[in-house]
């Protein structure tokens, strides 16, 4: 960087104060309104205020994106990062590629000037100043950018780097687009998706269940459930790039992303892989970043080392094999778990008389499903488990922390001595405990029951009395939050419907009882429909009060 711009950067940076609201009151009073209008669907920026200096920092900052020599989206990317947290950027994926492997990569030759370019998460628009420097024209481009933040940073950067009128930003969630959603803002369907894509755990992926249910229907292909955002990244732009059946004279689709090698070296992403060449066609070839630590700010949370070309061969456009479309399945939307393994219920599982007699204190159980019961009905409520408590069934777990005997309170170590003296500690069960009486149990409870053994067919229980369950029943958590308990009963009756044509599941066992384990029923295929249920609306993200 010159040493003018230089100088200029460190006034910007002075202004912004390390604030998101500093950095946004000079991003706004500088926007015309071609920068503005650069932006499909622009949030609503608010007005900055009149505050001291910002006159003299907008000048500063026009100067400096402007001043000849400067890398703007790396200019933009560092003062970005001098206004949000590394730990709210390691949450959202926010990490900047360096100009020079953005450069190498789009100096490969890949695209073509008929080529349709989306940048799935923009950030400051790196790739389209690869593209211009690089002197390939293409068709357009469009960036996608779901922090507004950011959005407007792309846009300053596409009016400092004149880019032509075709070069636009969208502020948008990348991960729910299809190919309906460009169309209907006049923008061309992609040919090509380039992407750095943000790399968050699945379960912290707002939404999951709702873009996993629309890539399986528009895709046919299931996001692996321990992928992260990388994989849905590749999935979206596999659906957006790929070719519709009548796709002549249109160019090869092509996605090009960037992806730190343990992602790509992870088992689900190979699925993944395999899974679009089978069915679309995606073939992949990898190429190694010459320079592996890329990050603008030099993070190793950035430290990407190979860059994907997934090209669709001719035969993406033969009709998919049958057997390769994957049918949605229960594991979609409910993850079965076998319940607690005690080893000894007897000691372990204490009726109220017990509790009572013992004092044994409430901090050191929990509410259990209790064993040998029968549920007819649909919902098991508290007042069923209160009903069962009451009439002597033993309802309480004994959840103790691991330590020493003698740590605990006197009824406890009385009641752990008993158990020593009964054996209790030579099960098999509790050797493989740390400690033997320290029954590792989960964090929440099931969202349904599912009977283990069973005539028929299996069947769900809506589990509204929040208790835990042992092994003599399935749990089922929802593959995201269910509050609402009209919802929650819709997706048991709809468990249930579904659960009437698995005539064939399970082992039979004498007398016509059937056992089905967790893994065979996870794969069982459920009817899409269901996944809708799941596929619930959020409120639309806007900018958190960025000028309060
Ligand atoms: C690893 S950064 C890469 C930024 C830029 N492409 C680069 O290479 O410098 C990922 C970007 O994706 C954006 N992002 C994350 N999730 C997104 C989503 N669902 N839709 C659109 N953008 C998203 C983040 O805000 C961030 O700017």
């Amino acid at each position: 960087m010159r040493s003018r711009a230089e100088t200029l950067y460190r006034d910007v940076l002075r202004f912004a104060d390390g604030s998101t609201k500093g950095l946004l009151q000079i991003l706004v009073a500088s926007a015309q309104k071609s920068t503005y209008q650069r932006i499909v669907s622009c949030p609503t920026y608010p007005v900055p205020a009149n505050s001291a200096g910002l006159h003299l920092a907008v000048d500063q900052f026009l100067e400096m994106i402007h001043s000849s020599g400067v890398h703007v989206p790396t200019l933009l990317a560092r003062i970005f990062l001098s206004v949000r947290q590394l730990k709210e950027r390691k949450r959202t994926g926010t990490f900047f590629t360096a100009a020079s492997v953005a450069e190498w990569a789009l100096a490969k030759g890949l695209l073509t000037s008929s080529d349709d370019v989306c940048d799935a998460g923009a950030g400051t628009g790196v790739f389209a100043d690869a593209i211009l420097r690089n002197g390939q024209p293409i068709r357009s481009y469009v960036g996608v950018e779901n922090d507004p933040v950011l959005a407007l940073c792309a846009a300053h950067a596409l009016e400092a780097l004149n880019a032509p009128e075709c070069y636009r930003l969208w502020y948008a969630n990348f991960l729910l687009l299809g190919k309906t959603d460009f169309t209907a803002r006049g923008l061309a369907v992609p040919t090509a998706v380039i992407a750095n894509p943000p790399f968050v755990r699945s379960r912290n992926l707002t939404g999951r269940a709702r873009i996993r249910a629309a890539l399986k229907s528009s895709l046919g292909v299931t996001v692996p459930s321990l992928a992260g955002s990388g994989s849905y990244f590749i999935s979206r732009a596999a659906d957006l790039a790929g070719a519709p059946k009548s796709a002549e004279g249109r160019p090869k689709g092509k996605l090009l992303f960037f992806l730190p090698k343990e992602a790509a070296g992870a088992a689900h992403v190979q699925r993944l892989l395999d899974d679009l060449r089978r069915t679309h066609g995606w073939t992949s070839q990898q190429f190694a970043i010459p320079n592996k630590q890329t990050g603008v700010d030099r993070h190793a949370s950035n430290a990407l080392a190979l860059f994907f070309l997934f090209e669709q061969t001719a035969s993406a456009t033969a009709p998919r094999p049958r057997e390769s479309v994957p049918r949605a399945c229960l594991q979609d939307v409910v993850h079965v778990k076998r319940g607690i393994s005690t080893g000894f219920n007897e000691f372990f599982v204490l009726t109220d008389e017990e509790v009572r007699r013992r004092k044994i204190l409430k901090k050191r159980l929990c509410k259990v499903l209790p064993t040998r019961i029968s549920i007819k009905t649909k919902q098991f409520s508290e007042a069923d488990w209160d009903q069962l408590r009451l009439s002597n069934h033993p309802c309480w777990l004994l959840a103790l922390p691991k330590g020493e005997i003698e740590d605990f309170e006197p009824a406890i170590q009385e009641y752990l001595k008993e158990g020593l003296r009964r054996g209790v500690h030579e099960t098999p069960t509790a050797k493989t405990y740390r400690a033997w009486f320290s029954i590792p149990v989960p964090s929440s409870t099931p969202d349904v029951f599912v009977t283990y053994l069973f005539r028929g067919v299996p069947r769900f229980i809506l589990n509204d009395a929040g208790v835990l369950n042992l092994t003599n029943i399935l749990g089922g958590r929802f593959v995201s939050a269910v509050p609402e308990a009209k919802r929650r009963e819709l997706i048991v009756d709809s468990l249930n419907a579904q659960a009437k044509h698995w005539t064939k599941a399970g082992r039979q066992y004498k007398g016509g009882l059937m056992k089905i384990e967790p893994k065979e029923l996870c794969r069982l295929p459920i009817d899409s429909s269901l996944l809708k249920l799941f596929d619930w609306k959020k409120p639309k993200a806007v900018p958190r009060s960025l000028f309060d």
